[in-house]
């Protein structure tokens, strides 16, 4: 059985993953509105993901026996500026969910739960790859800036990514 402190707190980051998949759509949406369609795919990939996230959490909490409760979503922006400072907000983002992250893993740590301490080792690897990810994308912003050419060669790159759903187990 899963302590109220962990269920909540689980519950809490639940709320906060499908934050983020709103976050990346919107941003998803407003690329795709200036025609950048690889741009709007990274982004559509990267909703994705956190989509995977929030269910991954959702599954662990009930395998627990813990009680699932959906909380309420803010709506995202839907202006993000140049895509420099779109991918600004992105890093900011993940940063700020690596720090969520860190404190599910403290409450799991004063709460003894080693399950879930286990559990969360995945979340804390995967926050490490989603940072580099995006930050390999602003670095290349960085040095193209906002130039026509470029901008559209990066956009040909982005079009690549796919979604690659985690592994059913902790992999
Ligand atoms: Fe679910 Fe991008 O962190």
């Amino acid at each position: 059985m899963i302590s109220q402190k962990m269920q909540d707190a689980i519950n809490g980051q639940i709320q906060a993953e499908f934050y983020s998949a709103y976050l990346y759509l919107s941003m998803s949406a407003y690329c795709e509105g200036k025609s950048l369609k690889g741009f709007a795919n990274w982004l559509n990939v990267q909703y994705q993901e956190e989509v995977s996230h929030a269910t991954k959490l959702f599954t662990y909490l009930g395998e627990r026996g813990g009680k699932v409760r959906l909380a309420t979503i803010d709506a995202p922006p839907s202006e993000f500026g140049t895509l420099a400072e779109l991918f600004e907000m992105v890093l900011t983002h993940e940063q700020h969910v690596t720090d969520l992250i860190n404190k599910l893993y403290e409450v799991a740590v004063s709460e003894k739960d080693f399950a879930a301490q286990i559990f969360l080792q995945w979340f804390i690897n995967e926050q490490v790859e989603e940072e580099s990810s995006v930050g390999e994308v602003l670095d290349k912003l960085a040095v193209i800036g906002e130039k026509t050419v470029d901008v559209l060669y990066l956009d040909k790159e982005l079009s690549t990514r796919v979604f690659v759903p985690p592994a059913a187990n902790n992999a």
